[in-house]
């Protein structure tokens, strides 16, 4: 059965990367939740999409330069929707203690853009043993340096690389950075991709599809899962294929 992993959280619904958005997306029975991970100025790993507030929230200014302290003073609800004031940018350690006894498949996508956050995969590997959460966990990232140094770390956690191009047999490539699965932009890949990938034991799941007839495309292509802003969607194509 294909994988439906909420991208952001239900964040069709609900402010991206937060609580909200992620409980919401577990109390609709999507059993899949992607993520993405900063740190602040004092060391702490938060979820937010961009480097910046800007956008997600009614602050301004690079995540690395506020504490949480000073983070948690902004609202990221309030600029989806009143119904969500007061929201605020969650930590992973936070998604994770909501998720300790549940058995959700967690992507955490390390971001790592214009600048590097110290020890950002130690940091994320710490927090998965400490609430258990390694094997539901994949961790992917556009940075595959970051991969590497995850690996370097730990020989357990499941790696996945992004990426938007059209990567000649990129299970190939996929074992250099040490990763066990592919996660590439949805345009970019085709029926004969996702079977051998399949075939060279490198699955991929695809992002961020949200049109039905694509969504239908991709299981039909078997493809192992589908990042999307409606898993309610996925999951409604799914029951009626049974
Ligand atoms: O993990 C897939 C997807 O989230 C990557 O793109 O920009 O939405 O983080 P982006
Ligand atoms: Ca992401």
């Amino acid at each position: 059965m294909t994988k439906i992993i909420a991208h952001r959280g239900a964040s069709a619904i609900a402010p991206e990367n937060t609580m909200p958005a992620f409980k919401k997306a577990i109390e609709m029975g999507c059993k899949g939740i992607e993520t993405d991970v900063h740190m602040t100025k004092d060391g702490v790993l938060v979820l937010c999409h961009d480097e910046k507030v800007d956008r997600t929230t009614d602050g301004k200014g690079f995540i690395k330069d506020y504490t949480l302290k000073e983070l948690k003073k902004l609202d990221a609800g309030v600029k989806f929707s009143h119904e969500f004031a007061g929201v605020h940018i969650p930590t992973l350690e936070e998604l994770l203690i909501y998720l300790f006894d549940k058995d959700i498949y967690l992507n955490i996508e390390i971001k790592l853009g214009g600048f590097y956050y110290p020890d950002i995969e130690a940091k994320v590997l710490e927090l998965l043993y400490k609430y258990n959460y390694v094997e539901k966990t994949i961790i992917s990232s556009f940075n595959h340096y970051s991969l590497v140094e995850v690996r370097k770390l730990d020989s357990d956690v499941k790696t996945a690389i992004l990426y938007m191009e059209g990567l000649y047999k990129p299970w190939e490539y996929a074992k250099t950075v040490g990763a066990n699965m592919l996660h590439p932009c949805f345009e970019g890949v085709n029926r004969e991709i996702i079977q051998e990938a399949k075939i060279n034991k490198m699955p991929i799941t695809v992002f961020t599809v949200d049109e039905r007839k694509e969504i239908e495309r991709f299981i039909s292509y078997g493809v192992y899962g589908i990042i999307t802003n409606y898993p309610d969607r996925v999951m409604t194509i799914l029951k009626n294929k049974k």
